[in-house]
């Protein structure tokens, strides 16, 4: 959800308010990939990288990820099951404040039953992260390390592998984002900052799967 910043600083405003519109736009855009039948709709939030960011900025984020992860009676209402994917809590490279945690687990288990899209969140996630730590939980298992005890081992296995990537506000390269399953993907580039990425441009997105 790259261009909050640049979205912000061309209307002169500080680099928090474009983060906030980006989380309205995001319950925006749930709102209309439910109404284009996609099954599973997963977005990068936060990065094991972000977190250099100044701090101010960092406990923003942090409180749009709670708020975001509050929005269960939406959620209910479109049938949106929740899920978060990241570094396991509990493992020590783990960054992910407890009242986050709280919001992430509440979220994920009161929308459960939700049976329509999956929404899924990536926070404090990065793929090389996913990959290391999936790499050793086969090794450690004893299992010979092959494509399919890798997969088995990643923080969502049952995660589908991605049809399309799409990178927004003109970035033209590969993020830290589901690298494992994002092998094959075709990727949809657009000028679109975050805050404005609208109907139009998801459906341009999914042109390419026609
Ligand atoms: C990318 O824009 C945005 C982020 C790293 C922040 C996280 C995303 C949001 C707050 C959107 C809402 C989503 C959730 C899940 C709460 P940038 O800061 O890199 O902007 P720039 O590329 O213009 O500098």
């Amino acid at each position: 959800m790259d261009g909050n910043g640049r979205w912000a600083g061309a209307r002169g405003l500080p680099r928090t308010a474009g983060h906030t519109e980006g989380e309205e736009n995001l319950a925006r855009l749930v709102r209309v990939a439910v109404t284009r039948d996609i099954g599973w709709l997963t977005v990068f939030g936060f990065s094991t990288e972000n977190w250099v960011r100044p701090r101010a900025e960092v406990r923003h984020i942090l409180g749009l990820h709670e708020k975001l992860f509050g929005r269960v009676a939406e959620l209910n209402e479109l049938d949106v099951r929740i899920q978060w994917i990241g570094r396991p809590f509990d493992s020590p490279e783990a960054r992910t404040p407890r009242y986050v945690q709280r919001a992430i687990r509440k979220a994920v288990a009161d929308t459960a039953h939700n049976g329509g899209m999956t929404l899924t969140v990536a926070f404090d996630y990065g793929g090389r992260a996913e990959l290391m730590a999936a790499v050793r939980a086969a090794r450690a298992s004893g299992e010979p390390i092959t494509e399919a005890t890798i997969g088995r081992h990643l923080y969502l296995p049952d995660l589908p592998p991605v049809d399309v990537l799409v990178r927004t506000s003109g970035e033209h390269r590969v993020s830290n984002f589901l690298l494992w399953q994002s092998a094959g993907a075709k990727i949809h580039f657009c000028d679109t900052p975050w805050p404005d990425f609208g109907a139009a441009d998801l459906d341009a997105a999914l042109e390419l799967l026609t």
